[in-house]
């Protein structure tokens, strides 16, 4: 085999050892160093934070921080800030707040926050005994836990409970102590993680050291302690809701009618169709996942989450659904999520932290409902564009000075396209054919 491409001690060199071995890699060196180096904070504090985020940093790597205003939730107002690449999201959920801020605007409800965790483990012994120790090994789990849990406790969280599973119909001998907790402000992943390993430690000595068990019974093994990113009891609620009446003039070739019985048969189709509701519910997310890399959250646990969710009933749906009784349009998303607005990120990244200050330093409770709120509001306007003029219009028009960045236009040529654009449709010949043309004047 060839080892040439193995590099040794690479995490110990360096920043500038590890650009330089990286820059290796290019065709240009020098160039790569230069222009990778433009990318660091100036000021070598604030760049030292960046860098111990994460192992092997050699640069940051920049997205645009944007802000969605006019959002109304729960009658309090409120600026979203959003980091996303995505050039029509931000545009999408500014939309969807202003059509709803004066139709009552959004409307949340937590349903519960419960995290949950699991020690998965091999019990090659009587299931009875172990099932009649239980209360005794709980109680210890939750005694020998206590140095760890007890700043938990103090802000009101903590373990909420401790459940024995018999997984031995699935796995012989596979046993879980399945745990849920309140981590009250904090996403809580290391806390979690930390009664879990205390408590796989606990179980271990308890069995070992209680002469009713038998010595082949004592061999307990451990196979893995850690958070389930699954959490469907940490949901939160967000809907929006008005009289079909009031949707007139949503469209210039709809009545409001005709719109919500449209819309509720897109909505039907992300219900029945898998493909369709993958679409559907990544729109959900362009929203959520902007609010959570805005406010330093971790976006991946969400997601993962929040798919999980989508094939609860055992086949992958929508995470929205529609009522429309009593001549009333009420469009809801239901979605776990798990967000801190401590620890973490949150307040380390100075601008995770200027984020949670512009939402006015929400607990997570509050935060979980206002992210709702963009997954919803996202989609909404998603939904909205679809079943009207199509989302191609508004999407090139957001995207076109992509193309004219590709395509190095000048800032006069960019104004020129921009008013040439505004009743022309989008598309990257048509922005090629315009700039030759441009030039030719
Ligand atoms: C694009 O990022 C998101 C949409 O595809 C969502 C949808 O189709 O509902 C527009």
């Amino acid at each position: 085999m060839n080892n040439r491409n193995i590099i040794k001690g690479f995490s110990k060199l360096s920043k500038e050892e590890k650009l330089e071995v990286v820059s290796q890699f290019f065709d240009d060196p020098l160039q790569v160093k230069e222009e990778l180096a433009t990318y660091w904070h100036k000021d070598e504090a604030k760049q030292k934070l960046f860098d111990e985020f994460s192992e092997n940093t050699i640069s940051n790597f920049f997205f645009p921080f944007g802000v969605a205003p006019n959002f109304i939730i729960d009658g309090k107002s409120y600026m979203l800030p959003m980091v996303i690449e995505e050039s029509s999201v931000i545009a999408a959920a500014s939309k969807a707040a202003k059509f709803w801020s004066d139709k009552g605007g959004f409307h949340t409800r937590i349903v519960d926050m419960q995290k949950l965790g699991q020690v998965h483990f091999i019990y090659p012994g009587d299931k009875q005994k172990l099932y009649k120790h239980f209360s005794h090994i709980k109680r210890k789990l939750i005694q020998d836990s206590e140095s760890i849990t007890a700043n938990m406790r103090k802000r009101g969280g903590g373990i909420l409970d401790i459940e024995l599973v018999d997984m031995t119909p699935e796995m012989e001998h596979y046993y879980q102590l399945k745990a849920s907790f309140n981590t009250v402000d904090s996403m809580g992943a290391n806390f979690i993680n930390s009664c879990l390993e205390e408590f796989g430690k606990s179980l271990k000595a308890y069995i070992q050291g209680n002469d009713d068990f038998v010595r082949d019974e004592k061999d307990v093994q451990i196979i893995m302690a850690i958070l389930s990113n699954y959490t469907p009891d940490c949901l939160v609620e967000a809907w929006v809701e008005c009289d079909i009446k009031d949707l007139d003039g949503i469209d210039d070739e709809m009545t409001g009618e005709t719109f919500a019985r449209k819309f509720s048969r897109a909505i039907k189709i992300a219900e029945i169709d898998v493909y369709r509701a993958t679409t559907h519910n990544k729109g959900i997310f362009n929203g959520i996942d902007a609010l959570a890399l805005a406010t330093g959250n971790d976006f991946r646990a969400i997601e993962a989450c929040g798919h999980t969710y989508a094939s609860r009933e055992g086949k992958y749906q929508s995470l929205t659904s529609l009522d429309l009784s009593n001549g009333k349009f009420k469009y809801i998303l239901r979605i776990p999520l798990t967000l801190g607005t401590v620890g973490g990120l949150t307040s380390l990244h100075p601008l995770a932290k200027r984020s949670l200050e512009l939402l006015g330093n929400p607990d997570a409770k509050e935060l979980m409902k206002i992210t709702a709120v963009a997954g919803l509001a996202n989609n909404f306007s998603a939904v909205k564009s679809l079943i009207t003029k199509g989302i191609q219009s508004g999407h090139m028009k957001m995207h076109l000075f992509n193309i004219l960045n590709s395509m190095n236009a000048t800032k006069q040529e960019k104004e020129k396209a921009a008013e040439y654009f505004k009743t022309e449709t989008v598309s990257v010949s048509k922005v090629q054919q315009f700039l030759n043309e441009t030039d030719d004047v």
